[in-house]
């Protein structure tokens, strides 16, 4: 899992500004609107939340659930300073934890699945916390293996293979949206939809910020766990300058899986 000090909250706070057009445009496809109650699933420092939060207006509620107090405390002190009293931000391990009964409209999950040693805990309880006609909707991960620099990013694929590798030493699947329809029609959904979620970006562009910022600081992380070196950091820096002064280079991200589905 990913570090919880001050560069990982900014960290997550642009990425969640890079992501919102796609945040919004599968909400809207859900049709998500005033009055619906929505679970937020390891909801981070509360940024979706919020965005949630104000779709569903004061007559609708918010709950949203992570394990890591400070997150819970920094959503808290959003909620209040936006003035949003239909959310509400509470501790909470999914592993562990009941999932509170409901009933809620929409559970909206977003790179949590792909971290977890076993996802029946989080998929059991969700046919019972939703009301009829209900829907969940994932944006995880299902072929992270499209991250890539090119036309010359070798390092950067050999960070891409040490990245994965260091997700399934944690027990997680990076590429959990390959079993996640499967595992939501033997609970009685109904798939409406799968839709993937490409990104490719010039120097410059967004999804080059994001995944050259990713690589800087998830590669301190993978040389703390020995799999991945300073040399290896070297050459990947080098592929980044380089790939700054050629107007031909770009950033492929790992592919998204959204995956929507109502219960029956
Ligand atoms: C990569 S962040 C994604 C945050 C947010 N969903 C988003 O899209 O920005 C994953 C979050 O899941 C939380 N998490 C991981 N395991 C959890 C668990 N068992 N129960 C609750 N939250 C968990 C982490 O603390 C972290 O905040």
């Amino acid at each position: 899992m990913l570090g919880n000090d001050a560069v990982e909250l900014d960290r997550l706070r642009l990425q969640h500004d890079l992501w919102r057009p796609f945040l919004q445009a599968a909400l809207g496809r859900a049709t998500l609107s005033p009055g619906e109650r929505v679970i937020d699933l390891g909801a981070g420092p509360g940024f979706v939340a919020l965005d949630l939060a104000r779709i569903v207006g004061p007559t609708g509620q918010v709950l949203a659930l992570e394990q890591n107090p400070a997150y819970v405390r920094h959503g808290q002190r959003l909620a209040v300073e936006a003035d949003l009293g239909q959310l509400e931000m509470r501790c909470h391990d999914l592993l562990r934890d009941p999932v509170p009964a409901g009933p809620f409209d929409l559970v909206w999950c977003r790179w949590l699945a792909m971290f977890l040693p076993e996802v029946e805990p989080l998929l059991d309880p969700l046919p019972h916390c939703l009301a009829r006609g209900g829907r969940v909707l994932f944006h995880e991960y299902v072929h992270w293996d499209t991250f890539g620099l090119h036309p010359h990013g070798h390092a950067m694929a050999r960070f891409s293979r040490a990245v994965q590798r260091s997700f399934r030493q944690a027990g997680g699947d990076p590429d959990i949206s390959r079993r996640l329809p499967s595992l939501l029609a033997a609970r009685g959904f109904e798939i409406e939809e799968l839709l993937p979620l490409p990104v490719l970006g010039r120097a410059g562009e967004w999804p080059a910020r994001w995944l050259e910022m990713f690589v800087t600081l998830y590669g301190s992380r993978l040389q703390a766990l020995g799999l991945w070196s300073p040399e290896e950091a070297e050459a990947a820096r080098l592929e980044m300058a380089a790939s700054r002064a050629d107007p031909g280079s770009f950033w492929v991200g790992p592919t998204i899986l959204e995956v929507r589905a109502r219960r029956s």
